[in-house]
């Protein structure tokens, strides 16, 4: 089982995670987390040079080619193998971010990005996707909180995280049978309920 996580900075996803994944784990399932880019160490070689904040010359054709890349090698290195051996793979962004923010935020061609974005995966998609949403200034504020943690795609515009947000939303609505979308607004604990509610009927488990 593939379930990845989305959404805007600030939705909480790093928070959900850990706390969706001890409850699978007390379950008895074998889960792996991870994260994009990264997850590997040649991925968080490429994360690094993608988010570096004086790296603002980056082309926008460059970046999506580098996000892919890391994509290639952790789906081949640690995704696909622990699928295959039955573990639940628990990852924290997958392609859906290159859709909403290289194609609906960077506005590159959707079409080129799906094309890229099969090679990278092999045709790899998630079984289940939570979407965690929350308004764009919402979010922004959360992470303000931790500004040493502020990279080069959350210092871009006002606009630029409207779009991603709007895309994502174009997303879930394109896809309405793999996308959960969750309300991120709230308190910690209510949110986590509701994600565990939504994964556990889609998933066939008991909640
Ligand atoms: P990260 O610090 O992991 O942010 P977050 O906690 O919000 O996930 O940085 C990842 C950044 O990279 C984030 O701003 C989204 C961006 N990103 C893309 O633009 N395209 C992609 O394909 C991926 C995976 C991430």
């Amino acid at each position: 089982m593939f379930v990845t996580f989305e959404g805007i900075e600030g939705s909480g996803k790093t928070t959900q995670i850990g706390l969706l994944v001890d409850w699978l784990r007390s379950r008895g399932l074998r889960v792996l987390v991870t994260r994009e880019p990264g997850g590997t160490a040649i991925g968080d070689q490429i994360r690094h040079i993608l988010l570096h904040p004086t790296h603002t010359e980056m082309a926008a054709e460059a970046e999506i080619l580098l996000f892919s890349a890391a994509r290639a090698q952790i789906v081949r290195q640690v995704i696909r193998p622990h699928l295959e051996d039955g573990w639940v793979v628990v990852c924290d962004r997958f392609a859906d971010s290159t859709m909403a923010y290289q194609g609906y935020g960077q506005q590159l061609p959707l079409d080129d990005l799906r094309q890229i974005t099969r090679f990278a995966t092999g045709g790899l998609r998630p079984d289940a996707t939570i979407y965690l949403d929350i308004a764009v200034e919402a979010g922004l504020r959360r992470k303000a909180q931790t500004p040493e943690e502020w990279n080069r795609m959350e210092a871009l515009s006002l606009d630029f995280h409207h779009r991603v947000r709007a895309g994502y939303l174009t997303l879930v609505s394109e896809e309405p049978q793999r996308f959960l979308r969750v309300d991120a607004s709230g308190a910690v604990a209510a949110v986590q309920n509701d994600i565990r509610a939504a994964l556990a009927a889609r998933l066939g488990i008991e909640g």
